[in-house]
């Protein structure tokens, strides 16, 4: 057992956190872990953002741990491109959150290249972003991410070791994933090298990098 699976035992989930899981689980539907959940929330939660995005949101359970913090004037946009999940998640889970969280947020059946242009367009910044889609696209995100941020705004983003392949040895990676490992590898020496972000990394499963606009 890994330490954050042992200690997650002790997180008490809420009624919402538990059907989501669930859906999950029964419909083998890939969601954030519960570990970076919690420090999802904690970030909002400290920082206070106003102007929230997310892309991928999935079956909702990183949006959930954002609303859940998110005060009542600030407002959270979650971009996925999969109608599918989209569906899903209003049909099972939207209709849990009650009006406050609702309130909160709105969701674009959108691809993330197409919408960061036109945020672009019309010069919209964001103090938080969480990203957790293609690990491949990360790369090709950053100069949107330079972009759409302002002086201390924060941006999360998941499975940074690409489900742990990055810190594989070359000849143990997994022939499917090795384009992807490539554009991820490319985006941490990016990262590790840009004037414009602080960055640090989480270590809890296969890692977050968390970088903050200078
Ligand atoms: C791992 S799931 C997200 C899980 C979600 N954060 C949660 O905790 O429930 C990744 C999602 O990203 C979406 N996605 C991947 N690439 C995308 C893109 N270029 N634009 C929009 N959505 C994308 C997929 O459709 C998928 O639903």
């Amino acid at each position: 057992m890994q330490i954050e699976d042992y200690l997650s035992q002790y997180y008490q989930l809420d009624e919402i956190e538990e059907i989501i899981i669930n859906i999950a689980k029964e419909t083998k539907t890939p969601i954030l872990s519960i570990s970076k959940a919690k420090i999802l929330s904690f970030l909002v939660k400290i920082l206070k953002p106003k102007d929230c995005l997310e892309v991928g949101l999935g079956l909702g359970f990183s949006t959930y741990a954002i609303l859940k913090e998110l005060e009542s004037n600030a407002n959270l946009i979650s971009i996925d491109k999969n109608f599918h999940r989209i569906d899903l998640f209003y049909e099972k889970i939207y209709k849990k959150f009650n009006k406050k969280l609702r309130r909160k947020l709105t969701v674009y059946p959108l691809d993330a290249f197409y919408t960061f242009e036109i945020f672009e367009k019309i010069d919209k910044k964001f103090d938080f972003i969480f990203i957790d889609s293609q690990k491949r696209d990360y790369y090709y995100f950053y100069d949107y991410l330079v972009n759409l941020t302002q002086k201390n705004s924060l941006i999360l983003i998941d499975n940074i070791t690409y489900n742990f392949q990055t810190f594989k040895k070359i000849t143990e990676r997994s022939e499917k994933y090795i384009e992807g490992i490539k554009l991820v590898e490319k985006f941490l020496k990016k990262i590790s090298k840009s004037k414009k972000f602080k960055f640090t990394f989480f270590t809890n499963g296969d890692g977050m990098c968390c970088l903050i606009r200078l």
